[in-house]
């Protein structure tokens, strides 16, 4: 388990780039095995998550290279020309939620499947009961057994798919189905994330006949085979709110380059309430807080363009030390809630029932050694650390490394105090 060693109390001041989102390129990396061609994705950052579905294409017979690009970020080639096997097991599966996205396009191309129940964060129960009724409505073969799903899409055909709830990774899922099946497929009530949009772009771009994501409904006409692309994915949305929240708590003039405002609309409504200073530019977003912030108010999660669940987390940080009190609801993971135990040893003040939340906001909160939940419960106690009192210890932040790559030196580069410290290494003498 590596740590990380804060030393709050600093300001954040400069410009930080956004990375490609993690949620774009999972699911694009699901989309790669369906094309019988090369693949290049540009500016890929080795987010764990990306690594472990690298993993999971090379087990299927498919080769990933990393190349040229900066320390972080590299072109990644993918080439699944070669592709063999069509089983994902569970010691791949295990690692991350996106390797059930491998189900739609593995059936794709090679019409049966075996994948294994995914893993993932830890934030609620998390079935794949819509994935799976939505194959069964293109006329895939299901059987769930013995933690794997077997699909036989052998009898495939375009239909109308009607998810029980907007769903990302089944309407990614159905998307990837519907490209190899004759005539037309059409998706209602599917997710209408950006994610959702750049996996139509990403497929499209491969020679796919995709329409309508981002809306109400998605209309996949069938392909008889795609072809080899370059891709970049669109900026990481959480990973921006991230940084702007970290803005609104402790900025002077942090700049984001590479964000889409438009990603971000509720979480920067939000933020204008705080006190900060907001700046727009093309593609940066500048922000500052020069005093203590006032309370947001009240954000409850949505599906898109809802309040992001992704960034409920970091809001408790915010929260934490704004002036006033905040209500935060979560009304799509049941239990992503457990950075807040985490929280309260920092000297948070933190009342919740049954997903509703009140938080009183302090004028000061403390270090202390806490133990990192999940990727963005990691990510609120990161931004809770930059601004407590004295030193935090944040144990377990390989988490954090699934969905975001090298923060502890972005926000270095910024100004903030915070090392990793990896497992072998004692935590004294760090400074
Ligand atoms: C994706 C994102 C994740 C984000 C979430 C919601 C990726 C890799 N992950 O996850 O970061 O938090 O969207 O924005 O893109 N559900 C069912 N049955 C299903 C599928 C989902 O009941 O078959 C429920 C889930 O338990 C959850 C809700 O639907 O309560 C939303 O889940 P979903 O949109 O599928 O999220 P993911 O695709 O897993």
């Amino acid at each position: 388990m590596d740590s990380f060693y804060i030393n709050g109390g600093q300001h954040l001041k400069g410009e930080v780039e956004i990375d490609p989102a993690k949620n774009s390129l999972l699911p694009i990396l699901a989309g790669c095995i369906l094309v019988n061609d090369e693949i290049l994705l540009e500016n890929v950052p080795k987010y764990s998550d990306v690594l472990f579905m690298c993993k999971i294409i090379e087990h299927l017979g498919g080769t990933t290279k990393f190349v040229n690009g900066n320390f972080t970020n590299q072109d990644l080639y993918i080439d699944c020309r070669d592709l063999i096997y069509s089983d994902v097991p569970n010691e791949l599966a295990c690692h991350v939620r996106s390797s059930i996205f491998t189900l739609g396009s593995i059936l794709g191309r090679k019409k049966i499947a075996k994948v294994s129940y995914p893993g993932g964060c830890d934030i609620g129960l998390r079935p794949i009961d819509i994935h799976l009724n939505g194959l069964k409505q293109m006329g895939c073969k299901v059987v769930d057994k013995n933690g794997y799903i077997y699909a036989d899409a052998s009898k495939l055909k375009a239909n109308d798919v009607m998810l029980s709830f907007p769903s990302v990774g089944a309407t990614e899922n159905m998307m990837m189905l519907g490209v190899f099946a004759e005539g037309e497929s059409r998706i209602f009530n599917p997710a209408k994330e950006p994610e959702i949009v750049d996996l139509q772009n990403f497929l499209n771009s491969c020679g796919a006949k995709i329409t309508g994501a981002g809306s109400n409904l998605i209309i996949i006409k069938g392909v008889k085979s795609l072809h080899g692309t370059k891709y970049k994915a669109i900026s990481d949305r959480i990973e921006a709110g991230t940084f702007l929240i970290a803005g609104a708590m402790c900025g002077e003039e942090l700049i984001l380059k590479n964000v889409n405002k438009s990603h971000n609309q509720e979480l920067l409504t939000k933020l204008s309430k705080t006190a900060c200073n907001l700046k727009y530019f093309d593609d940066k977003i500048m922000i500052s807080s020069s005093k203590r912030p006032q309370s947001f108010g009240e954000i409850e999660t949505a599906v898109y363009p809802g309040f992001p669940t992704d960034l409920q987390a970091p809001m408790f940080a915010l929260a934490s030390i704004s002036d006033g009190y905040s209500l935060i609801i979560e009304n799509l993971f049941e239990s992503r809630f457990k950075h807040i135990g985490e929280l309260l040893k920092m000297g948070c003040d933190i009342r919740c029932k049954n997903g509703v939340c009140i938080v009183k906001g302090k004028e000061k909160i403390y270090g202390a050694e806490v133990f990192c939940p999940d990727l963005r419960g990691g990510a609120c106690l990161v931004l809770a650390g930059l601004v407590a009192e004295g030193y935090t210890t944040i144990n377990n932040v390989e988490l954090i490394d699934r969905g975001y790559y090298h923060l502890e030196d972005k926000l270095a580069l910024l100004g903030a105090s915070i090392k990793r410290i990896k497992c072998e290494k004692k935590v004294d003498n760090c400074f």
